[in-house]
């Protein structure tokens, strides 16, 4: 589908009952943040697979906090685009019938504007005690050490992101579940989809009756699951995507 057909869409009020997004690296891209598994993704360049461990953390926490503070400056440069505007837009049409649930460590949904998403796999911004899980802000870390110690329980401070191998945090997994068992109409943006416990969401979502939209250039194993797969970009089809939906509320009112 392309972009001018989504006012073609066939969605009801009753879609609208509870809205789960879920959204990817590909949702960035259009801010100038590389996805993981596209041309200039982040893992090419620089082997996360090999850094984006407990096992290289604890070898060498220098050269893992020099690539995540690398990354952390690309990102802070970089602006939330009109597909994150979108989404925050839909928040406010929704409220409580509206969750967002993203796979992306940059925290641009929330620079945006969105309130509280549900970020499954951590912030990159954030610094926790690898010990305690205490969380602290930069001036309050020593960063000359390597790796800085928690000011709490001397414990290694790393990311607040989830490493391979690692699980994510149970209070927003079982959340996450719950919302996605529940919804009426789920959104997957901006994901290649193959990486679970996240892609197994909108799956669920469809056995359990929801109608789903997928946001992706490219096809995904997702695609021919999707109700509707739209291909085209994020911030080309989210704002439009929204207006449809506005739509079909002001007719449901
Ligand atoms: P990927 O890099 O695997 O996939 C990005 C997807 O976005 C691809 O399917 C692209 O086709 C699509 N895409 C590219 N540009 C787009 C655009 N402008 N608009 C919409 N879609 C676009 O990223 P994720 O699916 O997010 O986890 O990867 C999932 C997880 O894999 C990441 O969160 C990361 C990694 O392991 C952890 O770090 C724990």
């Amino acid at each position: 589908m392309e972009l001018h057909e989504i006012f073609a869409i066939n969605l009801t009020p009753e879609h609208l009952d509870r809205i789960v997004v879920l959204t990817g690296a590909g949702m960035s891209a259009e801010s100038g943040v590389p996805t993981f598994r596209g041309e200039g993704g982040l893992w090419k360049q620089h082997r996360p697979e090999e850094l984006a461990t407990p096992q290289a953390f604890a070898a060498d926490p220098q050269l893992v906090w020099d690539w995540y503070k690398y990354r952390r400056n690309l990102i802070a440069a970089t602006e939330p685009n009109p597909g994150h505007t979108a989404l925050v837009e839909l928040e406010s049409i929704l409220g409580d019938a509206y969750t967002l649930i993203t796979q992306n460590v940059d925290g641009l949904h929330t620079r945006a504007g969105s309130n509280r998403p549900i970020e499954l796999h951590g912030n990159i911004f954030i610094n926790k005690c690898n010990n305690c899980s205490n969380t602290f802000p930069d001036d309050a870390l020593n960063f000359d050490e390597m790796p800085p110690l928690c000011p709490k329980c001397q414990g290694p401070v790393r990311p607040g992101v989830v490493w391979f191998g690692e699980g994510l945090n149970p209070v927003d997994i079982e959340d996450a579940f719950m919302k996605s068992h529940q919804a009426t109409l789920f959104l997957s943006v901006g994901t290649s989809a193959v990486v679970h416990p996240a892609a197994s969401l909108p799956e669920m979502a469809k056995q359990n009756g929801a109608f789903l939209i997928e946001v992706n250039p490219d096809r995904t194993p997702l695609t021919s699951l999707a109700d509707t797969a739209i291909h085209e970009t994020s911030a080309k089809a989210l704002p439009a995507l929204v207006d449809k939906i506005r739509q079909v509320r002001s007719k449901s009112i």
